[in-house]
């Protein structure tokens, strides 16, 4: 592990299997951040719990993330990898910041409304206190970096404000017990990427989506490469060729969206495909658009396979990661307990 500047803590939750805008706006990132940070990336399962799942489908779907985060490039020996549920100690220090969070900081949240919907009285406790298990999850490890999407600003928000409000609660305790004053860190989101926001094959103004109904609208990370270019065929375009300049892609939602993923597969940005594809016609460019999506997924959706295949191997490294991750964790929740003033009268 290299100490680098900070420590870099993400999570992506265990619901389904994973898309080219997981790949591209998250995944791509984390990789890179290896090489520069300490990191610990997460399968946030009990995040997953908020709402129903089945039994076997949640395993399964635990072990595909764990494989589609190996197979993109994370790294179990240099970093930490695990689920979530293995390390108690992102449930322990949830609730206490449980008693941190005040009900009118989590009433403001958009991602509750939005994931509750009509029927609020009927959502799990757990969706509405999703935030502060968020919150453990980066403050646990102290971490100083989470690379998450502009969805999850809100939430990185809300996590600053906990540890600024435990650092402030319990200032004199800190102080007491010889602890640095700024005790939890106040954690700064990573927002980057040069085609963060995947948006649909199928309308370019919506995000590509694990929840839409049409598979077309999406590329899987497991998607076959005759899939992958059948999807990039009929994706949906308008009927001008393609622009010189970034600029030609304003209202262009679906062109955009295009270009936009080639840069994010090549590794360059908008302007430099520009300045290959601009005044082409789609119907030139969408094959060129195939063969990079096919040439980067193509390897990863094999090794995806490998690894699902036979699950001891991906079980065996989460144990090991939650191992580690565990060590970590335990120092936070035995300082923070001493800090708040809980009796340690068990021998250990
Ligand atoms: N809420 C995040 C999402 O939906 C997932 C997540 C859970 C997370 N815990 C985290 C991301 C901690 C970063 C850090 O994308």
């Amino acid at each position: 592990m290299s100490a680098g500047q900070g420590r870099v803590f993400s999570g992506m939750q265990s619901t389904h299997s994973l898309h080219l805008g997981n790949y591209l706006g998250a995944m791509i990132n984390w990789v890179k951040m290896q090489e520069t940070h300490e990191c610990i990336y997460c399968i946030v399962d009990l995040h997953a719990v908020t709402v129903a799942q089945d039994p076997k489908t949640l395993q399964s779907n635990i072990r595909e993330v764990a494989a589609a985060y190996l197979a993109s490039g994370l790294d179990a020996k240099r970093s930490i990898i695990f689920n979530q549920s293995q390390v108690p100690q992102h449930a322990e220090l949830a609730w206490i910041f449980n008693c941190v969070a005040r009900m009118g900081w989590l009433n403001r949240m958009t991602q509750f409304k939005e994931k509750a919907g009509k029927n609020r009285e009927n959502a799990s406790v757990g969706l509405f206190a999703y935030p502060t298990l968020m919150a453990a999850d980066i403050l646990a490890y102290k971490a100083t970096h989470v690379p998450v999407g502009e969805d999850q600003k809100q939430h990185l928000e809300l996590t600053r404000d906990i540890a600024q409000k435990f650092n402030t609660d319990f200032a004199e305790s800190i102080a007491d017990n010889g602890l640095d004053p700024d005790y939890f860190p106040l954690p700064e989101p990573v927002i980057t990427g040069a085609a963060t926001r995947v948006m649909s094959l199928r309308d370019g103004t919506n995000k590509m989506s694990k929840s839409d109904p049409s598979d077309m609208s999406r590329i899987n990370m497991t998607d076959s490469a005759d899939e992958i270019a059948q999807k990039i065929r009929k994706a949906r375009t308008d009927p001008e060729p393609l622009p010189d300049s970034v600029e030609g892609l304003k209202e262009r939602a679906e062109a955009d969206n295009l270009i936009g993923l080639y840069a994010g597969l090549a590794g360059t940005d908008k302007a430099a495909v520009l300045k290959e594809f601009g005044g082409a016609q789609f119907s030139a460019f969408k094959p060129a658009l195939a063969d990079i999506a096919v040439e980067v997924l193509s390897p990863i959706a094999g090794e995806i396979r490998r690894l699902t295949a036979d699950p001891s191997e991906i079980d065996s490294i989460l144990g090991d990661g939650a191992e580690r991750a565990a060590a970590i964790a335990e120092a936070t929740l035995k300082e923070v307990k001493t800090v708040m003033g809980f009796v340690a009268s068990r021998p250990v």
